[in-house]
């Protein structure tokens, strides 16, 4: 992403908040997996999309219409000894030139210059609630602040949610932002592919799984957007399994949702074949049903229509099939009516996609769904999942889990498939795993 880009949001940002107003967010912080050991750190979203900032302990502040410097950056100093452990900072002088800060502090100097920024503002940009710290950090110094009233110090009136705002923005990719996030549907889209192609009967799902992020990796992205659910069997029908450490066998269907992060932007695939490569008759009638299902709401996916559209159109076919097939018994409009699916089709037909693999951006807009526009983007990933012991339903369906899963933007005319590189028609599937 170029800095351009960033200068462009950040300049939006500033244009809605008007003068008198600061913009106070922070970066993730470092977080202990175990003693001496961090977690793969990650900024927080919302500070990345307006900075391009990759360090962690950062603070950005933004003070629109501010002479002597707009865009503000405390982050850490240049330290030879530290830099020679953990690698390069950009310090101060790096913030100014590699990331355009206007001006740029120690993060140590926060306590001493911030309040003296906040104490000229009446109004304060603040995402309250997702770091608790630094909620407790503002509050003082608000209130330090206030108790210089007397000696008539002003200081700021208002606390308004910034997460509005840039939620707002983040919901709606630029050209710069879809060229990334077809980038990484193309990475997952090959890494789906290899994992395909090296699924067989005896492999552990920890293979496939590796499998996966190696390929990822090897197409230019080392990390992956959430962990990969890789689940053969009654495995696949829980929907967030991340344990991975069974072998799958030829006669199971076999669930994989995996999506890399490319460029801080995140993919989100899922496929579901036979370990074996060959569809048995029970497995084939349920996929090609949620197939049928995902066809139809990706067909949804137009402007003009609303977010719920799609999942409505999910919900009628995969209803419709169950009947059909004998798992659910009922007319079609009473068995919608009372969620007869629901058992095997719990979830949701998708969401919002972006930086975050499940994405900011509102559902609803003054109590209705909201509209679908060119540049949101979104999962489509209908599912049935028939645990053993499902009450009234045949045998032969029990333990199959099936979720398809692409990533789709909406245009103009209707909607991209980002995603449309993994194969998931049923003559595909079993002729990518015959090679
Ligand atoms: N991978 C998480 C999801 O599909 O929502
Ligand atoms: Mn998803
Ligand atoms: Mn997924």
């Amino acid at each position: 992403m170029q800095m351009s880009e960033f200068k462009r949001r950040r300049r939006e940002l500033m244009r809605m908040m008007g003068p008198g107003s600061i913009a106070i967010l922070p970066t993730a912080p470092l977080l202990i997996r175990n003693r001496d050991v961090h977690f793969p750190y990650r900024p927080d979203s919302d500070f990345f999309y307006l900075t391009g900032f990759p360090e962690p302990e950062a603070v950005l502040v933004l003070i629109p219409g501010r002479k002597q410097a707009e865009y503000i950056l405390f982050n850490r100093e240049s330290d030879p000894v530290k830099e020679l452990w953990d690698g390069a900072r950009a310090g101060q002088e790096g913030a100014c030139e590699k990331y355009a800060a206007d001006d740029s502090f120690p993060i140590g100097d926060l306590n001493d210059i911030l309040p003296r920024m906040l104490e000229q503002c009446e109004r304060i940009f603040y995402v309250m609630g997702c770091n608790p710290k630094f909620d407790k950090r503002l509050s003082e110094w608000i209130n330090e602040i206030r108790c210089e009233s007397r000696s008539g110090v002003q200081g700021p009136v208002e606390i308004i949610a910034l997460d509005h705002y840039l939620h707002e923005m983040r919901l709606y990719k630029s050209r710069s932002e879809l060229k990334v996030m077809r980038q990484a549907a193309r990475i997952s889209a090959k890494a789906h592919k290899k994992v395909m192609q090296s699924c067989k009967p005896g492999v552990w799902e920890y293979q496939l799984e590796a499998e996966f992020v190696r390929e990822c990796s090897h197409q230019g992205s080392r990390a992956q957007a959430y962990p990969p659910i890789v689940g053969a069997g009654a495995n696949a029908c829980t929907l967030h399994y991340i344990d991975n450490n069974c072998q799958a066998q030829a006669k199971q269907m076999l669930l994989i949702d995996a999506g890399c992060e490319y460029d801080y932007y995140a993919s989100d695939i899922t496929r579901s074949y036979p370990v074996n490569g060959r569809f048995s008759e029970p497995q084939r009638q349920l996929y090609e049903l949620v197939l049928a299902a995902q066809d139809a709401a990706i067909e949804k996916v137009k402007p003009g229509n609303h977010w719920n559209d799609p999942h409505d159109a999910a919900v009628r076919t995969i209803t419709r099939g169950l009947i059909k097939l004998g798992i659910i018994k009922g007319t079609l409009a009473k068995s919608i009516r009372e969620e007869k699916y629901k058992p095997f089709f719990p979830h949701r037909t998708g969401h919002w996609l972006g930086m975050d693999v499940h994405d900011v951006g509102d559902y609803k807009v003054d109590g209705a769904w909201r509209m679908l526009e060119p540049g949101m983007a979104l999962t489509i990933e209908p599912g049935l999942y028939i645990p053993t012991g499902s009450k009234g339903v045949a045998k032969k369906w029990w333990n199959i889990g099936i979720r398809i899963e692409d990533d789709v933007v909406v245009t103009k005319e209707g909607c991209e498939v980002l995603t449309k590189d993994v194969p998931k028609r049923v003559a595909e599937i079993e002729s990518v795993m015959a090679t």
